[in-house]
């Protein structure tokens, strides 16, 4: 990557919050990301049994909250009994689910929101109502609110750029098969963000990604050598469970 020798911009994504921090996909870690003045807080949305679009990582609860089964067979009601922090340490015992909903009221404007779509291919119908919560606040032309929208699932993206043609669509990938020149070219048509693991991530791939006029994003920092890695790469963005290892200076908490 072209190295300009001034101070880069790159945009510090709290993954599931400050996930390294407090108990993933809870306000405790997206708070704490906001106080770890994180650029964007990741969140990946899902939905219950009876519609409600909630936020949690696995398509089952067994691993982070002290239910069982698929997020998607249980209702909102028995998916809100659940505590979803104790897994991180006592202390969070009591943390909820939340609702994309109450994600987008508590946030938007504060920080900026990665939404992924997990697993969409399990819940059809969702690109639309994730539209429809978009453009009930009028964050469907986020030109000053920083909404990204991001999946694994190509045709779920492709969708939701067609339902949403202003919001930035990001495809996540942590395969090399994806990154030739005419899978870069094909994304491109409809994203403005290529994700990859930082295992696949070189500056090669940098440069064919910006050529392309996308940005690129890459995940999952745990480590300050991935993050380091990253800087050097002069990718756009770092999702990582630490905000602190992305830019030491602005910790401040
Ligand atoms: O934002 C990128 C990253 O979240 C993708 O992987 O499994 O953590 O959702 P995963
Ligand atoms: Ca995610």
């Amino acid at each position: 990557a072209e190295s300009t020798g001034e101070l880069r911009q790159v945009d510090n994504v709290a993954h599931r919050g400050a996930s390294g921090y407090a108990p993933e996909n809870t306000m405790a870690a997206f708070d704490k990301a906001v106080d770890m003045k994180a650029d964007y807080i990741e969140i990946d949305v899902q939905r219950s049994k009876d519609g409600e679009l909630v936020i949690i990582h696995d398509t089952k609860v067994d691993r982070t909250t002290d239910g069982t089964g698929y997020v998607k067979d249980l209702t909102f009601e028995q998916l809100r009994s659940l505590d979803a922090g104790s897994f991180k340490g006592e202390q969070f015992a009591g943390e909820k689910i939340p609702t994309f909903d109450e994600i987008l009221d508590r946030y938007h404007g504060k920080v900026g929101i990665l939404i992924e779509l997990k697993a969409p291919e399990l819940y059809p119908g969702i690109e639309e109502s994730v539209a429809e919560e978009l453009k009930e606040r009028n964050l469907e032309h986020p030109q000053n609110e920083k909404i990204i929208i991001q999946s694994f699932n190509f045709d779920s993206m492709k969708k939701m750029d067609s339902l949403l043609p202003k919001v930035p669509i990001g495809v996540l990938t942590s395969s090399k098969a994806h990154t030739t020149e005419q899978a870069l070219t094909d994304f491109a048509v409809y994203a403005d963000y290529f994700n990859p693991s930082y295992g696949i991530v070189t500056e090669d791939l940098v440069d064919q990604v910006h050529s392309l006029g996308m940005k690129i994003s890459s995940w999952t920092v745990r480590s300050q050598v991935a993050a380091d890695f990253l800087l050097d790469m002069d990718v756009d963005a770092i999702i990582t469970d630490y905000p602190d290892y992305v830019d030491p200076r602005k910790t401040n908490y």
